[in-house]
């Protein structure tokens, strides 16, 4: 176990935000998570990877992290393999485990930052597939009393971008190990957008293949968080009635959507773009000029900046389209 007095969170949040927590404290282990638990006083902020955070200041409580770490084969069937894999791994480095040993479920979801604990909370999705569609359980240790829980993946009330772990249960329970099931003869997911095309013609495609597609899309669409501070989508995508898709879509037949439970889902970023913000700054935070769904920190800006230009957008959005949007980024 570590533990850091007043210690700087600029090397944890993908944001680039240069603040301090007044306590940090870094585990390997359930058995130190449970020896943590009864000192634990004041507020409590478990993080990942920080890519889906924005700190409006220093943070007065104690920030855990998890580097529980471990990628094992948990069973091996005919047709698949379950695997166990420690909260602490980098979400890419298993996503690269995964295909190299040839096992196909999580290869959409290349290039995603974060750490394997955050993928299970935030329901981690892209290129049409859902971390909810892989993970069979998430094994936590109870933040108040020490005691360890084993959500399957129904109790973990999964829907798009959230979670239990988001809702009802925020903050209550650090998640230690996830289990995935991987499929041993992989059938591709090959029906969003673009990828299709990324592939090119060759005649039998690999999960491999699709890793570097799912990577060069990303690379061309994303700012790389280690050169320019951003948080990926800093908007979630909404979902509207379908009455009122079709009277938007009477003045903008070229939206993009996808019909999905409960309505149709617009993506904000092609909403942002509509509105002329794409590459547009306020101050030292600016819309990405590739996808205007992700803010970006020219360098050095605040969280108010990056604040101002959320509300000048959420504004923007409504006044042309009278649809809300949310950020999907938590605002600390
Ligand atoms: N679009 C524009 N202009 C833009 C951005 C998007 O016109 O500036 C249009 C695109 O042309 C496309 C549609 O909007 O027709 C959707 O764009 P894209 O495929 O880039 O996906 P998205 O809905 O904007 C979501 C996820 C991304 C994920 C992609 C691919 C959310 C909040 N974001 O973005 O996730 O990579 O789909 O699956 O759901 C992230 O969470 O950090 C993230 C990057």
């Amino acid at each position: 176990m570590k533990e850091y007095k007043n210690y700087s969170l600029l090397g944890h949040n993908t944001f680039g935000m240069d603040v301090k927590a007044r306590l940090y404290v870094e585990y390997g282990s359930e058995d130190e998570l449970k020896e943590l638990v009864p000192t634990l006083s004041g507020e409590v902020l478990h993080i990942g990877g920080g890519s889906n955070l924005l700190f409006k200041g220093d943070y007065e409580g104690t920030v855990l992290h998890s580097v529980i770490k471990g990628i094992e084969v948990a069973d091996d069937t005919t047709d698949e393999i379950l695997v166990r894999v420690g909260a602490g791994e980098v979400w890419d480095d298993f996503v690269a485990w995964a295909v190299e040993h040839g096992y196909g479920g999580v290869e959409n979801l290349s290039l995603i930052p974060g750490e394997v604990g955050a993928s299970a909370v935030q329901n981690i999705g892209a290129y049409g597939v859902e971390v909810k569609d892989v993970l069979v359980k998430a094994e936590t240790i109870d933040l108040q009393s020490g005691e360890k829980r084993v959500f399957e993946n129904a109790a973990c009330e999964y829907a798009y971008r959230q979670s239990i772990f988001k809702k009802e249960l925020k903050g209550r329970y650090a998640i230690t190990y996830v289990t995935y099931r991987l499929q041993k003869q992989p059938v591709l997911k090959l029906d969003y957008g673009n990828i299709k095309a990324m592939l090119g013609d060759k005649d039998r495609q690999t999960i491999a293949d699709v890793r570097q597609a799912i990577i060069d899309i990303r690379n061309a669409k994303l700012p790389n968080p280690k050169v320019q501070g951003n948080a990926g989508s800093f908007f979630m995508n909404p979902v509207v009635s379908r009455e009122k898709f079709l009277s938007i879509q009477k003045d903008y037949p070229q939206m993009p959507f996808y019909e999905v439970e409960g309505g149709v889902k617009i993506p904000a970023g092609w909403m942002i773009d509509q509105c002329g913000w794409k590459g547009k700054s306020l101050g030292r935070a600016a819309v990405h000029d590739k996808q205007a769904l992700v803010l970006v920190n020219l360098g050095g800006a605040t969280s108010d900046e990056i604040l101002t230009l959320c509300n000048a957008i959420c504004k923007d959005v409504q006044d042309k389209f009278g649809i809300d949007i949310h950020p999907e980024v938590n605002f600390i």
